[in-house]
């Protein structure tokens, strides 16, 4: 595994693979990996004859007084984890390469930043919507790996790539869950025993309400109310809501389209997300977003 820290170093090594034709697989990541990365970077190497992996704790996602300054960091781990599931470049640029001085330019997402995550952290959505890009354009991936744990983040970027034509794949993968349920996130490093077990309350409240609706009950608010019994455990609910995974849309009668219902609540200081999909019909599950590119 080749690892760069450069734009010019990535590009050179990247031409070559690119003239002989090789499909480029991107997994984008803030470091601090963990099963759910690897996930993706697997997908990527089965998919793809080169991955290329970044760390970069990207500061304009961030918002004052969020976690930026206090965001975990392993670097050999995270070296190790890429090495082993299959990456063949990390790329780990310093701040001043990806936003040199005089930077001006963002990427402003419509509509789809504004509900769930967008309500809470301002500007969240413009900053990741304008580091995937200058990603995308750095790399210029055939296939791009997200985790449907970030959902709004999925479909603001597959929004970002269809409006901005770029020619990349956005490929959804599932999320990984520890064997109890918990979602496999790098904030859980924030969560102490007590705070681990009542952050738990989210993935039961969430995967009841999914399995209420595998079992046929399909009315929005009841659905609401079996996830939100269950998230009692936590310390606050910052929102829990049922959504169209198009358009992002509360649905508030009976699901008949596929539905994602996402939860962000705070165990203690920390503040975790996690959602699942309803999916009237089986067809729909699996592989959540998969090819806005053209020729997909
Ligand atoms: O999901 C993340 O880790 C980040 O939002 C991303 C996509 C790497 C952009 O900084």
């Amino acid at each position: 595994m080749r690892i760069v820290r450069t734009i010019a170093d990535l590009r050179a090594l990247l031409r070559p693979l690119r003239a002989e034709g090789k499909r480029i697989g991107f997994v984008p990541t803030m470091g601090f990996l963990h099963e759910g990365h690897g996930t993706l970077i697997r997908q990527s190497a089965a998919r793809c004859d080169a991955t290329i992996v970044s760390i970069f704790l990207n500061p304009t996602q961030f918002g004052p007084g969020e976690d930026l300054a206090s965001y975990p960091r392993d670097l050999e781990k995270d070296q190790n984890l890429c090495l082993e599931a299959g990456a063949g470049v990390l790329f780990l640029p310093e701040v001043s390469e990806i936003y040199p001085t005089g930077f001006q330019t963002h990427v402003e997402p419509g509509r789809l930043a504004e509900p769930l995550c967008g309500r809470f952290r301002p500007g969240h959505f413009r900053g990741v919507a304008t580091v995937v890009a200058k990603l995308f354009n750095m790399v210029q991936p055939d296939l791009a790996f997200f985790g449907q744990k970030d959902f709004q983040q999925t479909v603001v970027i597959r929004r970002m790539a269809r409006d901005l034509n770029m020619p990349v794949d956005i490929v959804v993968v599932p999320t990984v869950r520890e064997a109890d349920g918990l979602a496999l996130s790098s904030r859980n490093a924030y969560l102490d025993e007590d705070a681990r077990r009542r952050a738990l309350c989210i993935s039961q409240g969430l995967l009841a309400a999914k399995a209420a609706f595998d079992a046929g009950e399909h009315a929005a608010p009841r659905l609401i109310e079996i996830a939100r019994d269950l998230l009692a455990g936590v310390d606050s609910i910052q929102y829990l809501e049922l959504v169209d995974t198009q358009n992002l849309e509360p649905l508030t009668g009976q699901v008949d389209r596929t539905a994602a219902l996402c939860a962000a609540a705070y165990v203690g200081r920390t503040r975790l997300i996690d959602n699942v999909l309803l999916a009237p019909s089986a067809a729909d599950s699996g592989l959540v977003l998969n090819g806005n590119h053209p020729n997909a």
